[in-house]
């Protein structure tokens, strides 16, 4: 045994404990001197302790001792002072010599109710129990699971795309030789088939990742999803048990980006509210996982800040638009003309969501089908039908409504009346008149509106709604 210093071997651990993890602050401000030496004092004494003495038997060597966790450390010290050996401790606590013997040098991890028992027979005062709970993460991650397969299923009758596709295959090369960001950014409006492409591309590219997919649907722009549970959901698919995740967001992204550092993941974020909430879900530099996520919003911060790769998607082309609807709704238009089908195709505007809507009207024709062929059908009448009643998923009223509330209330008229007012374009100077404002705060207006997809900016500066957008802009001020 070695010898100890005279407050006995409790009082060193929890000074040691204290040491460790949170320093004794003075009731009002932050750690004093006299707290800090008396700090630095305790922490050489449990080294002390948790080394063996000069002459003592040889069950750790200083390496040993060094390198062993925390948790090893303390055990061994608390095991010592009491006077038991790795046999007798592991009588009363039901394990093995061998496995405490590993759990002291570090090389096995304790479970909570090993600590527990410890604790107990050893009356540290939960010591150990909470030297677990703050221990280094990665290193009680349970074995290396086998590769994760998150990933939805991309839609059956995927159609089209084949530069996207082709460009994110280049930028998963180029990020192998360390060329190219590790995250990437596909953004577009309402319905243009951003899940659909990051699926499509990730249930393709999986087998690149040694280690498998993780997926988290983040909500969309109502973005209640927080990144502290997505954090939950992913350590625990990384192999953490439940009671070693981490209360703190911070502390929980710090422990995901040290488990990535060791893994190749891809890592799909669909359906992204907001730079803000998925900031904690980016990996790490040391990582060789890949991030593929999808927004409304183009998410221009994360590529100014963290130099995401930006991918903005369009709705379909009008030829993949038929494609899509003679593929998807192979029964109905075997034999409708292929001027029918392209005329539904322009009607949709190659918008996806539209067009999947379109696909169970064709399917269900006393449902408005052939009222759609009709090309002098109101712009009005156009959003009912690009809508499938009772499916929230398939109305394309739906999704800019959801986009249309996220907006804070400027941007929100700026879309009443400009849309209403200016359908066929605007730019700084109009939109100021329109709106009653200064040009600075109308250009503002505008890039934010772009930003979220609801416009889109021209070469010329100017910028052009959809007509499906300007349509909804008249439901909104009630225009017929
Ligand atoms: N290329 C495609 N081929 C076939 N179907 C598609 C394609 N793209 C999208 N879809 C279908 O269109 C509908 C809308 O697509 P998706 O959900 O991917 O759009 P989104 O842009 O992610 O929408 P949101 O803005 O709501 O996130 C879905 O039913 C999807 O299966
Ligand atoms: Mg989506």
């Amino acid at each position: 045994m070695s010898e100890l210093p005279p407050e006995g071997p409790i009082r060193k651990l929890n000074d040691h404990h204290e040491v460790r993890g949170h320093p004794p602050q003075s009731r009002n401000g932050p750690p004093s001197s006299i707290c800090l030496a008396k700090s630095r004092r305790a922490d050489h004494r449990i080294e002390a302790a948790a080394l063996p003495p000069a002459d003592g038997p040889p069950q750790l060597s200083r390496e040993d001792a060094v390198s062993s966790s925390g948790f090893g450390d303390l055990l061994r010290a608390a095991r010592m002072s009491k006077g038991l050996s790795l046999t007798e401790l592991g009588q009363r606590v039901n394990y093995s010599k061998g496995h405490l013997s590993h759990v002291e040098l570090g090389r096995k991890r304790p479970t909570s109710a090993l600590a527990a028992s410890c604790d107990d027979v050893l009356d540290t005062g939960g010591i150990l129990a909470r030297q677990l709970q703050r221990e280094d993460f990665p290193a009680r991650v349970r074995s290396r699971p086998r590769p994760l397969a998150q990933l939805p299923h991309p839609p059956v009758h995927f159609t089209g795309r084949q530069e996207h596709l082709g460009l994110l295959d280049r930028l998963l090369s180029d990020s192998e030789h360390g060329s190219a960001p590790r995250t990437v950014v596909v953004s577009g409006a309402p319905g243009t088939g951003k899940t659909a492409l990051a699926l499509q591309w990730a249930s393709r590219a999986a087998h690149r990742f040694g280690d498998g997919t993780l997926y988290a649907d983040l909500g969309g722009p109502a973005g209640n999803k927080l990144p502290a549970v997505v954090l939950e959901g992913f350590l625990l698919a990384l192999g953490l048990d439940r009671d070693a995740i981490p209360g703190g967001l911070s502390e929980r992204a710090a422990s995901y980006r040290n488990i990535l550092a060791s893994r190749q993941l891809l890592i799909v974020l669909d359906n992204v509210a907001s730079s803000q909430q998925v900031r904690p879900l980016m990996t790490g530099s040391a990582s060789n996982s890949l991030v593929v996520m999808t927004s409304r919003l183009r998410l221009s911060g994360l590529a100014l800040h963290e130099g995401a790769h930006s991918l903005v998607l369009d709705a379909l082309r009008l030829d993949e638009a038929a494609e899509y609807l003679r593929s998807a709704s192979a029964r109905t238009t075997a034999d409708v003309r292929p001027s029918r089908i392209a005329r539904i195709a322009r009607l949709c505007e190659g918008l996806p969501l539209a067009l999947t809507a379109m696909v169970h009207h064709l399917d269900t024709p006393s449902d408005g089908g052939p009222i759609l062929a009709d090309p002098r059908e109101s712009v009005r009448g156009r959003l009912d039908l690009l809508s499938v009643f009772g499916d929230e998923l398939l109305s394309v009223r739906r999704a800019l409504e959801e986009s249309y509330c996220a907006l804070p209330p400027l941007m929100a008229r700026a879309v009443r009346v400009l849309g209403v007012c200016h359908p066929d374009g605007v730019d700084d100077t109009v939109a100021a008149r329109s709106l009653g404002v200064t040009t600075s705060v109308a250009r503002n207006l505008l890039a934010g509106l772009a930003e979220a997809n609801l416009l889109a900016p021209l070469a010329d500066g100017g910028y052009r709604w959809s007509p499906l957008m300007t349509a909804f802009a008249a439901e909104l001020v009630d225009v017929p």
